[in-house]
């Protein structure tokens, strides 16, 4: 018997059939959480935060354009443990895993104070009164290659590797040196912190102090290390004894607004730790004074968040660079008062800002991401003095004491390969070194004498080009896994006035 059919049920069965049709349609949609949960959850961890692999969020991924996450999951990555997947997953399975670990997971995952107690680890590292090795030990460069995840231990006199090692998944922003050059820490995009002892080449600890990390921070007396986290928003407090942690700080405004913390650094003259923060109108520093610190926040409000920093010679002022990227605004730390606002347009890079001597007058260099200058600041009057101009934009300034030049990569620009080597006086290019031809030329480190220029040539098949800082020949080549970063302890360990800290 059929039923009667009523307009309504019509509409009602249609209705049906289009929910339905859409639902499961001949072709299906990819399921791309089962994909997940079924293939990559054992090394990716099942709420993306990673395991033997890196964390595969957005947050995580926020700088990998989506092609090159697909690359990934197609062809893998060669001689690690990730493989390709083309020849177990659809285009469409590839395509669909790829938008998927592209998106916002339903709920952040979190990471709490316990969660970071039990990720910690120590190793005993063995007793020595003087490093296992011969080299000059405030003459060594540490390097970080990001290509495979490694780091060089450099002999800075004759250039040979005294070892090399497996660190975690891309490390970044710099590692922070103890005053005496033992011990190294470094932050892994992953929120892993390591501390190595250089003396004994061994990792003597290892917390996960997030999910997501920006960078670290050694606190002046070596006692503390810092975390900035952009997931979640904290910043993180631990013993640089042990890596225990002692505190997280929920970051967010006096409001309650959250925010994710761009970078802190150490304030050494003032014995605290400045953090900048990415969502809102505040500036925290924490002081690291006394036995035991309370580590409450200071907080000193400014007009618009900033991104990224730097510290005029005696720490009395940071300048800090805004969001849109057209200018930059010099807090004086003492009252938090902003006392001057620069016009930086171009995406001032002040993380990677220099100060050095010009006509006998200290000023401070910030390349800019988006246009091929730098800026010349004079600290005393807080304004541009000059703008040098490049042949593209760059990341990178390095120059040291002793010698007149200040080399400047352009590896955002067009002309990717080449080293710009600035003159100190004349605030002009002089020449330009193209370590290998059209191949990345970027990041240079000092030896602790000025006389050694170390340059990487920044591929996955790159090299760390040994110059002479005077005569500008090539002493040495080193292949490397895109060599990343360079460190050497004695400038890092003095504050040499050409790295950035
Ligand atoms: C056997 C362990 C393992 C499995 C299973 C695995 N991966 Fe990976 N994956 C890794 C490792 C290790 C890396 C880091 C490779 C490197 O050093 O560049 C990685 C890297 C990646 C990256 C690049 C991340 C970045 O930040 O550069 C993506 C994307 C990725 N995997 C996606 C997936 C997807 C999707 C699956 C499931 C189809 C999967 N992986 C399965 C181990 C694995």
């Amino acid at each position: 018997m059929s039923p009667i059919l009523r307009p309504d049920r019509v509409l009602a069965l249609a209705l049906l059939g289009l929910a339905v049709g859409v639902s499961t349609p001949a072709a299906a949609q990819p399921d791309a959480a089962k994909l997940y949960a079924d293939n990559c959850a054992t090394c990716h961890h099942e709420a993306r935060t990673g395991g033997q692999g890196p964390a595969l969020l957005p947050v995580s991924l926020g700088r990998i354009r989506k092609t090159e996450v697909v690359a990934t999951i197609r062809d893998g990555r060669p001689a690690t443990q990730m493989e390709g997947w083309k020849d177990k997953l659809s285009e469409d399975e590839i395509q669909a895993l790829a938008a998927f670990v592209l998106t916002e997971p339903k709920v952040q995952p979190s990471w709490t104070f316990a969660d970071i107690v039990a990720s910690r680890e120590t190793h005993p590292d063995p007793v020595v009164t003087k490093p296992m090795w011969t080299a000059d030990p405030l003459n060594i460069t540490v390097v970080v290659e990001g290509g495979d995840h490694h780091v060089t231990i450099l002999d800075g006199d004759s250039y040979e590797p005294i070892t090399r090692f497996p660190s975690r998944y891309a490390l970044h922003g710099g590692p922070k040196f103890t005053s005496d050059g033992r011990y190294v820490f470094f932050g892994s995009r992953d929120g892993w912190i390591s501390k190595y002892d250089l003396w004994t080449l061994t990792v003597t600890a290892e917390v996960r102090a997030g999910l997501n990390m920006r960078n670290i921070a050694l606190s002046s007396d070596g006692r503390w290390v810092a975390a900035a986290n952009y997931l979640p928003s904290t910043l993180a407090l631990f013993s640089a004894d042990d890596l225990s942690p002692v505190k997280v700080l929920d970051v967010a405004d006096e409001k309650g607004a959250p925010s994710r913390v761009s970078a802190v650094y150490q304030a050494p003259e003032r014995k605290s730790f400045v953090a900048a923060l990415k969502d809102v109108g505040e500036i925290w520093e924490v002081s690291t004074q006394g036995p035991a610190p309370s580590f409450e926040p200071r907080r000193i409000a400014v007009d618009e968040p900033i991104d990224d920093f730097f510290f005029d010679q005696g720490y009395r002022h940071l300048l800090g660079a805004s969001r849109d990227g057209d200018k930059a605004v010099v807090v004086r730390l003492e009252d938090g008062k902003t006392v001057a606002t620069l016009p930086l347009p171009g995406m001032p890079h002040l993380g990677s800002g220099i100060s050095f001597t010009h006509h006998g007058k200290r000023v401070i260099a910030a390349p800019h991401l988006k246009e091929g200058k730098i800026s010349v600041i004079d600290p005393e009057s807080w304004t541009v003095i000059d703008t040098i101009t490049t042949s593209g934009p760059g990341f990178f300034l390095r120059s040291h004491e002793k010698t007149p030049y200040i080399w400047a990569d352009a590896m955002m620009g067009r002309q990717k390969d080449g080293m710009q080597i600035i003159d100190k006086e004349t605030l002009k290019v002089s020449r330009v070194l193209t370590p290998t031809p059209g191949k990345i030329a970027a990041h240079t480190e000092f030896d602790r004498s000025g006389r050694h220029a170390f340059v990487s040539v920044w591929e996955m098949d790159g090299e760390l080009v040994v110059y002479d800082a005077e005569t500008f020949d090539v002493v040495k080549r080193l292949p490397m896994k895109k060599p990343v970063g360079k460190y050497n302890v004695f400038n890092k360990i003095t504050f040499s006035e050409g790295t950035s800290h």
